[in-house]
């Protein structure tokens, strides 16, 4: 019992940790941005968007060793089309995202690019290209959120901590 109790409350402790980690702001200043500058209803809609990136992402993830052609197609497909920078937008947020940096529009825009490589290797049922297309999508996802979701995901660009030796 002692020993349940004392491994439990480790866990409420690294948890404490984490999130005392988490909320700290980010370490180095030198990111593109640390977060975006959208209106809140915009904002909202966009992060409704990544919500769903990772959903889909997921749902590759569970697809390809299974040889889930099909789905994978319909899901690369779906996130290719269903981001925020496709969507009817007002006028107004048009113009904001038309605002956003380049860079930002170059990294929207590989992201599309890959997932429609994506499809384009499940239709073929080629699981190698379709695995390797799967590793770049994630890497334009996390390629985005060093340069500009550092508030949300601070860890991109940090080094290491000096005792991870494992
Ligand atoms: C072109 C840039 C870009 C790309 C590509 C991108 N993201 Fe994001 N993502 C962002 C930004 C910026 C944020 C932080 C938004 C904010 O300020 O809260 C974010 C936030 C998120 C969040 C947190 C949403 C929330 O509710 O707080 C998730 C999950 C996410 N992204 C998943 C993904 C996945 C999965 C992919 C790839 C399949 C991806 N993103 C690709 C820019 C991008």
């Amino acid at each position: 019992m002692s020993n349940i109790k004392s491994l439990f409350m480790g866990q409420l402790l690294f948890l404490a940790t984490a999130c005392g980690a988490s909320a700290a702001p980010p370490a180095s200043a030198d990111h593109a941005s640390a977060a975006l500058a959208l209106s809140p209803a915009l904002l909202d809609l966009f992060r409704a968007e990544m919500r769903e990136l990772l959903v889909g992402t997921q749902a590759i993830a569970s697809a390809l060793p299974a040889g889930d052609w099909d789905g994978i197609v319909a899901t690369s497909r779906q996130m290719k089309a269903s981001y925020v920078l496709e969507k009817k937008l007002t006028p107004a947020q048009e113009k904001e995202l038309a605002a956003l940096p380049g860079r930002f529009k170059e990294l929207d825009q590989g992201f599309h690019a890959r997932a429609g490589r994506l499809a384009d290797a499940a239709i073929k049922r080629d699981y190698e290209a379709v695995a390797f297309h799967y590793s770049r999508l994630l890497e334009t996802c996390a390629a985005c959120h060093a340069s500009f979701a550092a508030a949300r995901f601070p860890t991109f660009g940090t080094p290491p901590p000096a005792d991870h030796h494992h």
